[in-house]
């Protein structure tokens, strides 16, 4: 009965949606995309970002297909919003590409050829059993790591495929700066020339066989100042002599951990150890600029393209959301940062890493 109920608001809502859709759409916009609008769209782009191709008639026109692809995808993730905290979208630095253009440049990791890697690690690591028994705790209705100040800025991996480096390297920064009250920040750039375990630089790997290696190996994680990011893979610069004495972190343990419909775990992990790395499905983050993604966002394993740090949360606000922190600079979204509603596995939320008990070496 109560389901029927349920389902028959479902259709009242969508109907009212469609109704109101119908309504903005006669008056300032026609149906058919009208083709001249988007050419001039497509000028004002070009020179915004300062594309190379201006001036090359055949690689201008093969942009601006793909432009008006993103131009309708845009109308229609817009489309779905629900409440002025929803997720927007718009023409972004990405949108001349194609969607495999988009996936080769920024999410080589986890395409689906490497998913093997995720089972292995995730089978190892996996601590669901304990997680019945836990004692269980008040959280707060929010919570923000970056207000601790133990989060450096917004990095940038430009065309190097190393999100896996930057989200594993992120956390360690904050899981030291909890500890030691010192924030500094760390290289990446070590983890992309020298991490083995099935990691290949720029051309992708995976944030938990990443920290297995660093256990493994007891590879310390240099400053930054140390080893500056070039953001191409070259030859590690790793004295392999006197590791002991090298300034630097080194990670004692880690946890990897899936919360499939488990998410107040998840809030449990943030709050009580730290900022937390994860595996995610980034294809609709192409033409994102800021509020809260709720659809278009499936996190199902075998889609998890990317890697990113989730900092905190917050449910007091009207949709619940976390607080997740990108490398794609800080003109990305929200001055690099993107929200994602709590509650339904979205984006891949479904599979999180967590590292925890660090040896700190500074
Ligand atoms: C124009 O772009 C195409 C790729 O679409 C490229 O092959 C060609 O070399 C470019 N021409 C010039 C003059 O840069
Ligand atoms: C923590 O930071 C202080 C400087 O604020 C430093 O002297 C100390 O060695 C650090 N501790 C560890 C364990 O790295």
């Amino acid at each position: 009965m109560e389901l029927a109920r349920a389902n028959a608001m479902k259709i009242i809502m969508a109907l009212t949606i469609v109704a109101v859709s119908l309504c903005l759409l006669i008056i300032p916009i026609s149906v058919e995309p009208d083709r001249s609008q988007d050419i001039k769209l497509f000028e004002a782009y070009v020179t915004e970002y300062k594309k190379p191709y201006k001036f090359n008639r055949t690689e201008y026109e093969r942009r601006f297909e793909r432009f008006q692809r993103s131009l309708r995808k845009i109308d229609a993730l817009n489309g779905l919003r629900m409440s002025e905290h929803s997720a927007r979208y718009g023409v972004t630095e990405y949108s001349d590409m194609t969607e495999q253009e988009f996936l080769a440049l920024n999410l080589h990791p986890d395409l689906p050829a490497h998913s093997e890697r995720h089972h292995q690690c995730h089978y190892h690591h996996i601590h669901s059993a304990k997680r019945s028994r836990r004692a269980s705790l008040i959280l707060p209705m929010k919570h923000d790591w970056r207000e601790k100040g133990v989060v450096t800025a917004i990095k940038s991996q430009g065309n190097c495929g190393a999100c896996w480096a930057f989200s594993v390297v992120e956390v360690a920064e904050s899981m030291f700066a909890i500890s030691n009250k010192t924030l500094s920040a760390l290289s990446i750039q070590e983890m992309i020339d020298c991490a083995g375990n099935n990691n290949f630089g720029c051309e992708g790997g995976d944030i938990c066989s990443l920290l297995e290696w660093l256990v493994i190996s007891k590879t310390r994680i240099l400053p930054e100042a140390n080893y500056p990011l070039t953001r191409i893979t070259n030859v590690c610069k790793l004295q392999k002599k006197n590791v002991e004495s090298q300034v630097g972190i080194q990670v004692s343990d880690f946890t990897c951990d899936n919360f499939v419909n488990a998410e107040e775990e998840l809030l449990k992990e943030l709050v009580t150890k730290g900022p937390v790395a994860a595996a995610v499905n980034a294809l609709s983050w192409q033409n994102y600029l800021g509020g809260i993604i709720q659809f278009h966002c499936d996190g199902s394993f075998a889609n998890l393209n990317h890697a990113v740090q989730i900092v905190g949360y917050d449910k007091t606000a009207e949709i619940p959301y976390y607080i997740v922190r990108n490398s794609w600079g800080s003109s990305f979204g929200d001055k690099g940062y993107l929200y994602i509603a709590i509650g339904n596995n979205l984006c891949g939320n479904n599979f999180i890493y967590i590292t925890s008990s660090y040896i700190y070496l500074m």
